[in-house]
């Protein structure tokens, strides 16, 4: 599966009742929907998901917030899907993130920046694979 990308609305943005905005905005960016859900993950699978930044010092606070309320994953697609949508969520740090993009719109803190995109091909297969089974990948 290339084109492929996977995301997650943050439990802030959730809670904030901004899940519908950033889907239209997903949406009117070009990008389909293959899989969705609304999941509260534990501290545990919050930790394995984001094993990779294990050894970061953000990463407790990090897993505390992202079990701290339901997330909604989705798969996207569209063409050169990675690259397009880091440039649609913008900067990691909301401060930094370009005027429009999901980010500056919906992100409060480097921690709390409403949403995640995969960072390549191979991890957008993987992190797609950690939420859904490919029988719920349309
Ligand atoms: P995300 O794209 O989901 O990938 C890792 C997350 O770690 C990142 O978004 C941020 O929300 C979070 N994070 C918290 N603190 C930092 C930091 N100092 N540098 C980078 N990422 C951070």
């Amino acid at each position: 599966m290339t084109n492929i990308t996977l995301t997650i609305i943050k439990p802030d943005a959730v809670k904030d009742g901004h899940t519908g905005a950033i889907i239209d905005q997903i949406i009117k960016a070009g990008f389909s929907v293959k899989a969705m859900k609304l999941k509260h993950l534990s501290e545990a699978e919050a930790g394995k998901f984001y094993e990779v930044h294990k050894e970061r010092p953000f990463y407790n606070d990090l897993v505390k917030y992202m079990s701290s309320g339901p997330v909604v994953p989705m798969v996207l697609e569209k063409a050169d899907a990675i690259t397009g949508f880091r440039t649609l969520i913008g900067a990691t740090n909301p401060a930094n993130a370009d005027e429009g993009t999901i980010r500056k719109n919906f992100g409060k803190s480097i921690e709390s920046n409403a949403i995640h995109g995969s960072d390549s091909d191979d991890n957008a297969k993987i992190e797609a694979s950690f939420f859904f089974a490919g029988t719920d990948i349309y």
